[in-house]
């Protein structure tokens, strides 16, 4: 494969070389190693159209990590503020020779356009309110690190799944994997295409809880967010919020995760964040390990 777009392009043998080659990539950091020459000579482009602290970051540390060269582009400053297109920003990408091109676009779709128009790998970043695949793998290898394998385990996602890249990818990687997912939603935060996606819908959380490997709260998109949708935080709160409360229903062994950024003291409690059964912190680290190992698969690690 030369592209990562979609979570539902990996079939259940890629999923598993990716994590693999993410745990490979995680031994070698252990041993002190910073640095591998594997993409020497390759240039990686970040085009991010939308803000990103998490996914931007580590894309770079990933590649600088493998000593590909990177660019940064970000749309705030750049020419796109006198209107050129993606498409003629992703020809002038081209001519300065990007061997790779990760994207986040406010549209879905954007990263499907642009393999159209460069020779390169795209990765998508995170478009519109499509998919997000490398926040799935990151989700999926840091839940295999503290749960072991992923076969039959119950994966209960909870929130704003309407705007949610995060929320698709992962239902399309876990069902992948093996894991049953739960999505728990106000009746006006799911999608209408919900029941064609393969995964059970509850709109009673503190009933599926006590029955939840893995509680992975979403940031509730309030910059997408028609007022209709969404009436009151503190109503949102009391019914979708993890609080210490809720918390205590999940079994002793069972993990929280949240993709960030967090709405503390919304859709979690700041302690349920910080305890010692939440990955928040591991997640971000290991979305440098995995986006390590996709570039090195995708790039082939052969110089140019
Ligand atoms: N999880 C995630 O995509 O975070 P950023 O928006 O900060 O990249």
């Amino acid at each position: 494969k030369r592209h990562l777009i979609s979570a539902g392009d990996l079939a259940k043998d890629d999923a598993l070389l990716i994590l693999d080659t993410a745990e490979e990539m995680a031994r070698v950091s252990e041993r002190s190693i910073k640095k591998l020459p594997t993409l020497r000579g390759r240039t990686v482009v970040n085009l991010f159209f939308e803000d990103s602290t998490r996914t931007r970051i580590s894309f770079e540390a990933a590649a600088k990590r493998l000593s590909a060269d990177v660019i940064n582009f970000s749309a705030k400053g750049s020419s796109v503020s006198k209107g050129e297109s993606l498409k003629d920003t992703a020809l002038t990408l081209e001519a300065m020779g990007a061997d790779a091109v990760v994207i986040r676009h406010s549209a879905s779709g954007a990263p499907h356009r642009l393999a159209n128009w460069v020779r390169g790998s795209v990765l998508n970043a995170g478009d519109g309110t499509h998919e997000h695949p490398t926040q799935a793998l990151l989700d999926a290898f840091s839940m295999r690190r503290r749960l072991g394998n992923l076969d039959g385990r119950n994966v209960t996602i909870v929130g704003d799944v309407l705007h949610s890249r995060v929320a698709r990818s992962n239902v399309l990687l876990l069902h992948t994997l093996g894991a049953q997912v739960t999505l728990v939603a106000p009746p006006t935060l799911l999608p209408v295409s919900v029941g064609t996606w393969p995964c059970e819908v509850s709109y009673d959380l503190d009933a599926v809880l006590p029955k939840s490997d893995v509680v992975m709260m979403l940031r509730v998109q309030k910059e997408r967010m028609n007022a209709a949708y969404f009436p009151s935080e503190r109503e949102y709160s009391r019914r979708y919020g993890l609080d210490r409360d809720r918390f205590a229903k999940m079994p002793d062994d069972a993990i929280v995760m949240h993709p960030g950024p967090m709405n503390r003291g919304m859709e979690i409690a700041a302690e349920v964040a910080d305890s010692a059964r939440s990955t928040i912190v591991e997640q971000v680290a290991n979305g440098v390990t995995i986006r390590m190992a996709v570039l090195y698969l995708l790039l082939g690690g052969e110089t140019a």
